[in-house]
């Protein structure tokens, strides 16, 4: 019976251990927000629609998931405001209104960023429209977990309730089996039981674990659907606990991207904040980090101690070690058989055309680059049309910014800029065109002229230095 899925995501908590201003959802884990992970899963559930419970911080935390699902316009994302915050049952009793009794309503905390989507598919199976459906999992210590209570000691004996750490006799606390905080419940048994809660118990609070009992009550029968990947059901309370995840979160990108081919010169010391994705034969040296969008071609190798943000590298192309590149929003492209660094600065609207060369200490802005030009040492390109085969000498500037407005230079293509040159925008060099060493370019070059704009040099004959007086 697959019947509508409504997710309810519980992020009223305030997260005090996390001894943030930040609430806690909205912590970052692989550049995403904790929250962004819990609604990113939701949504490859194809639910009908996910309620987020906010509470503690919550116009922020609704801004930032406004932020977070942009457009995509097929999923339903509301908010339902549990204040003050009494409890997890509490917390569900305000989604109701926002709940059909037709569906499967699907509980998660907005700081358990790790589950997949698959275990929580097999969790709905357990469910089957029909069943509650809780997800446990065995630890070794299972301290300040709700405990998973059975009517036998058998594993497979019929769960009879969860029973929370603080309310729990000893006995209770030597189980190990563990409630997640993820359950799947068929919508109109779980408006009926909530109806039932009470605080009667060592917090005061209203337990959403408290309908385990009303379901066994009223013969509706509770499966265990125990898994045995403990991060996927960790929560995060403290920076700690952050760290780790970010960690094993990490540590599963790098392998399934080595299961792809892709060959990390050590999984530990890689991060990605966002997405990459690569082609065959691509290597990554040691303490690179990527961000956003970003996708390198075959056979692109990137040196140590990179950080590329928002960019696409093209087959073959070369990053050398402590080369930062970051598109933003306008992004970045680097073409085929490029190669960039060591120490390059690529900025948002760079485009490299195939075999560009750029050096080290090298910045580049909102320029193309045609095939093969080469900008080799300490130079800036800001606003620029560059043409092919271009030689960019070292030290060499675009003026671009008069102070108020960005203006272009073009360089057209076999031009040769020497050393040190400013070329103050507007202004064009014509192709084939030469400057000279040292010229500050205020005015247009002509197709294939030199141009020179510096002072001539005057060489004195025979010049004799002065001499340093004797101290009587
Ligand atoms: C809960 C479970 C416990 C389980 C554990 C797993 C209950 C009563 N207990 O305990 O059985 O082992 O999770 O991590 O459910 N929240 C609200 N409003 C509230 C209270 C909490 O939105 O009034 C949110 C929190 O922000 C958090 C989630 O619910 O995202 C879980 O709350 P938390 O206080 O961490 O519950 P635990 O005591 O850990
Ligand atoms: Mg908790």
């Amino acid at each position: 019976m697959a019947l509508p899925i409504d997710v309810v995501i519980m992020a009223a908590g305030k997260g005090t251990r996390m001894k943030s201003a930040l609430p806690k959802v909205l912590h970052r884990l692989g550049g995403r927000a904790l929250l962004g992970h819990v609604i990113d899963c939701a949504a490859r559930l194809s639910a009908r629609q996910a309620v987020v419970i906010t509470g503690h911080g919550a116009t922020e935390v609704e801004a930032a998931c406004a932020r977070m699902t942009g457009d995509d316009a097929d999923f339903g994302l509301k908010f339902a405001r549990q204040m003050p915050q009494l409890g997890t049952g509490h917390a569900v009793q305000q989604a109701l209104p926002l709940l059909q009794d037709d569906g499967v309503t699907l509980v998660l905390s907005g700081d358990v960023p790790l589950t997949q989507a698959d275990t929580l598919a097999a969790l709905l199976g357990q469910c089957d429209g029909q069943r509650l459906a809780l997800l446990t999992l065995s630890m070794a210590d299972p301290t300040g977990y709700g405990r998973i209570v059975r009517a036998g000691s058998q594993a497979s004996a019929q769960v009879r309730a969860i029973v929370e750490h603080k309310d729990a006799s000893d006995d209770q606390r030597a189980i190990h089996e563990i409630y997640s905080g993820i359950m799947a419940v068929p919508t109109r048994l779980l408006r009926r039981w909530l109806a039932r809660l009470d605080n009667n118990n060592a917090q005061n609070e209203y337990y959403l674990t408290d309908i385990v009992k009303f379901a066994v009550e009223d013969g509706v029968a509770v499966v265990a659907h125990q898994i045995t990947d403990a991060p996927q059901v960790a929560g995060v309370n403290s920076p700690v606990q952050l760290a780790e995840l970010e960690r094993v979160y990490q540590l599963r990108l790098a392998t399934a991207l080595m299961e792809q081919g892709v060959r990390l010169a050590d999984p530990a010391r890689f991060d990605v904040r966002g997405e990459l994705v690569c082609g065959q034969d691509v290597e990554i040296d040691v303490n690179c980090l990527f961000e956003g969008k970003v996708s390198l071609g075959q056979g692109v190798r990137v040196g140590a101690n990179c950080v590329i943000a928002n960019a696409t590298i093209a087959a073959g192309a070369v990053i050398h070690p402590f080369t930062h590149i970051d598109g933003e929003k306008l992004g970045v492209q680097v073409g085929e058989g490029a190669l960039v660094g060591p120490f390059a600065r690529l900025r948002p609207g760079a485009v490299l055309g195939a075999e560009v060369h750029i050096g080290n200490f090298v910045e580049v802005k909102n320029s193309t680059l045609a095939k093969g030009a080469k900008a080799n040492h300490l130079a800036y390109l800001g606003d620029a049309t560059v043409g092919e085969r271009v030689n960019y000498g070292a030290g060499s500037i675009t003026a671009n910014y008069d102070g108020a407005n960005k203006h272009r230079t073009v360089i057209e293509a076999d031009v040769h800029i020497g050393s040190n040159c400013v070329l103050v925008a507007p202004v064009t060099i014509g192709a084939g065109g030469t400057v000279g060493g040292g010229s500050t370019i205020t005015k247009d070059a002509p197709a294939g002229s030199l141009s020179v704009a510096r002072g001539k040099q005057v060489s004195i004959a025979n010049w004799s230095r002065p001499v340093k007086k004797a101290v009587s």
